[in-house]
């Protein structure tokens, strides 16, 4: 049995093998596509697509709405890699292999992580349609996927910092080119089920703004790994209790993703291009 850090090499030197054959150097920014976003991936310049299943160890997402390669170009002349979807812990699988594919990246030396979502609304102050940054994260999984001996050989530090988790760096020169970035703090739930109402007030009483299923273990294993992190929320829905959220489905989440996917190519954009 492969110890984590021998399978990362070896998911790894099948990359930079792959990114040698396309002349394309290791890339500057990763980037996951939440539900419904895939569309982003058309914006690429010099394009290629990498099928996970095609590389050693890596898990392909399964989930409707979530695309199953890696598609690798440029931004704004930044060389990024752009996951079409993601691993989620409400599929089934263990912490370690939902973010795998996060570790992969931070063991190839990307420096960035954009992490995308869909996510709902707690509260009126966030509305359906709008695209959120995060500023923080409440963990509420239940699970932290850097606990255990493997996870520990990752990183020097058994203890890491959170203080920094969305970069503040990177946050302030976004704002600078868009003022109207609003920016929230992100709990992170398993999921499936969405929220009740009971929990809807909890959650804002708590200090959250939006609520979704990604992203926090995401984050933990990108820091963990010195990775800068950004997180974008677009807001989907609200969550149930308020207004008409009774009736909030995968399939209205994945229609707003298509809805709004224009704004959040430009969002993405300019967050790719005010990169470290
Ligand atoms: N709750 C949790 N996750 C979500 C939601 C929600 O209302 N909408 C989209 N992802």
């Amino acid at each position: 049995m492969l110890s984590l850090k021998e399978r990362l090499a070896e998911s790894c030197k099948c990359l930079t093998k792959i990114f040698e054959e396309h002349k394309f150097p290791i890339p500057k920014v990763a980037v996951m596509l939440g539900s419904g976003s895939q569309s982003f991936v058309t914006t690429l310049d010099q394009r290629f697509s990498i099928p996970i299943k095609d590389i050693p160890h890596m898990v392909a997402p399964k989930v409707e709405g979530h695309g199953t390669s890696i598609e690798c170009g440029y931004v704004s002349r930044v060389p990024c890699a752009v996951f079409a979807g993601r691993i989620h812990y409400y599929e089934g699988y263990d912490i370690a292999t939902v973010v795998y594919n996060v570790r992969t990246m931070g063991y190839l030396g990307v420096k960035n992580l954009v992490l995308t979502n869909a996510a709902g609304g707690l509260h009126t102050g966030v509305k359906p349609g709008q695209i959120t940054v995060l500023k923080d994260h409440i963990n509420l999984m239940g699970v932290n996927c850097l606990i255990g001996e493997e996870a520990s050989t990752l990183s020097k530090e058994r203890f890491i910092s959170l203080e920094d988790a969305y970069s503040w760096d990177w946050r302030t020169r976004l704002y600078q080119r868009n003022p109207n970035i609003f920016q929230v703090v992100y709990a992170g739930l398993t999921g499936p089920s969405y929220e009740t109402a009971a929990e809807t007030r909890y959650l804002a009483g708590i200090g959250a703004d939006v609520a979704g299923m990604s992203t926090v273990q995401e984050t933990l294993a990108a820091k963990q790994m010195d990775m800068n992190v950004m997180g974008l929320s677009l807001i989907t829905n609200y969550c149930g209790g308020i207004g008409e959220a009774g009736k909030i489905s995968h399939d209205g989440v994945l229609k707003m993703g298509l809805k709004h996917a224009e704004d959040l190519k430009v969002l993405l954009t300019q967050v790719i291009e005010c990169c470290e």
